[in-house]
Formats: C-alpha cells, sequence, structure tokens
C-alpha cells in the first residue's frame, strides 16, 4: 500500500499521545497527510467496544471473551480507517495496535500468544505497521501516580510486567520494523529520535 503505517506502543502512561501528537504535528508540518487514530475504540462499533473493555462495570469478562472484542474492535478499526488511509497514500499514526493485543491478552492474561496472534491477523488481514515505536516504563513509573485506574491498569503488576517485557520480547524479534525507547527520558529527545527514524521511511 502507498502510505505509511506508523504505531506507538508501550505501558498505560508511556508517553503514546504524548509522542503522537508531537510525530503529527511535525509530519503535517512538512507536507503529508496525516491520520492520527487510536485502538481501541476509534471507530463508531469501537467506542462501544472500548466502553465494554475497559469500564470496570463490565466486571469478570473470561480473557477469551476479552480477546474477542479487541480483535473486533481492530477489524473494524482497520477496515474502517486505517486501510482505507493507507490507500489513499496517508501517513497513519496509530496509538495502540496488535502488539497491544498480543501483550495484553496473551501474555497479560496467560493465554497462547500464537492463539491471540492469529486472531488479530484474522481480525485485521495480517495488516503489519511499517514501524512501531516501543516507549518502554517502569510499570510502577507509569501507573503510579494515577488514581481512577481503568480494568486494564488495574490488572495488577505481575500483568503489567509481563506486559512490559512482550513488547520488548516482539521488538527484539523483527528490528527492522521497530524502535524502543524509554519512555521517561526527555520528551523533546524521544521525538527526535522517532523523527529521524520514520524519516526514513517517508517516501
Ligand atoms: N517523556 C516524558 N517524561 C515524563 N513525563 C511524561 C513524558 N511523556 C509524557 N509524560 C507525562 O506522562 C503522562 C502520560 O503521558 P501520555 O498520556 O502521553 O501517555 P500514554 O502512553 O498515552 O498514556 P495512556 O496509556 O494512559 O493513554 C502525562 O501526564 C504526560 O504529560
Ligand atoms: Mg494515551
Amino acid at each position: 500500500m502507498p502510505g505509511l503505517f506508523v504505531v506507538l506502543e508501550g505501558g498505560d502512561g508511556a508517553g503514546k499521545s504524548t509522542q503522537l501528537t508531537r510525530l503529527a504535528a511535525w509530519l503535517r508540518e512538512a507536507g503529508h497527510e496525516v491520520v492520527v487514530t487510536y485502538e481501541p475504540g476509534d471507530t463508531r462499533l469501537g467506542a462501544t467496544i472500548r466502553t465494554l473493555v475497559l469500564d470496570q462495570s463490565s466486571g469478570d469478562i473470561t480473557p477469551r471473551a476479552e480477546a474477542l472484542l479487541y480483535a473486533a474492535d481492530k477489524a473494524q478499526h482497520v477496515y474502517e480507517v486505517v486501510r482505507p488511509a493507507l490507500e489513499a497514500g496517508k501517513v497513519v499514526v496509530c496509538d495502540r495496535y496488535v502488539d497491544s493485543m498480543i501483550a495484553y491478552q496473551a501474555a497479560g492474561r496467560s493465554q497462547d500468544a500464537d492463539e491471540i496472534r492469529g486472531l488479530a491477523d484474522w481480525a485485521t488481514g495480517a495488516l503489519v505497521p511499517d514501524l512501531t515505536v516501543v516507549l518502554d516504563v517502569p510499570v510502577e513509573r507509569a501507573l503510579g501516580e494515577k488514581t481512577d485506574l481503568d480494568r486494564m491498569e488495574s490488572a495488577g503488576a505481575d500483568f503489567h510486567a509481563r506486559v512490559r517485557s512482550y513488547f520488548l520480547d516482539l521488538a527484539s524479534q523483527a528490528p527492522a520494523r521497530y524502535l524502543v525507547l524509554q519512555g521517561r527520558e526527555d520528551r523533546d529527545a524521544i521525538e527526535a529520535a522517532i523523527r529521524a527514524r520514520v524519516e526514513t521511511l517517508l517516501p
């Protein structure tokens, strides 16, 4: 596809949204058409799914149901937002994607990673990002200050430690498609490192 697909991954509070905003502004200034989006939730169907998976009132959702809900969000998001934008030659900058689903729904929930990846790939038609930026932060620093935690955020320190290390595993398996940065370093330095890498991928 003619566009460029960049994803920001990392734990809760790692600085994804901060860097996403900065990257998008820089790309737009350089004259690129940019679509800024996120998972779960950035479609009409997805917004409902997001409420279901994140709201504490959903209670005890079985990990299989949780994975299927995330998969449905991704299927709709790729169909409605990501693929059309890439086909039109735009730069898509997405806050979380398939790696989050594998890290949280497989590593976090102790489910089989190959099965969850299979489900995610089926949902997205195996659409792989050109670049995934992983912002790595120690779990206690990311969630330390936050109080009103959602269902995922309140899943416990062990859960988040498994999620964190799984992102790093994924990145180490395909370094050409990943950039791993320390999420709590200087914001400008992180921004510059992301730009430098994205620049090499732009048409
Ligand atoms: N490099 C940084 N160093 C210190 N603090 C940061 C840095 N980047 C962002 N922050 C702050 O950390 C908090 C979380 O940042 P941000 O919302 O960008 O993270 P996020 O990964 O999108 O979080 P969430 O998972 O909750 O969406 C914010 O208060 C933000 O201002
Ligand atoms: Mg965010």
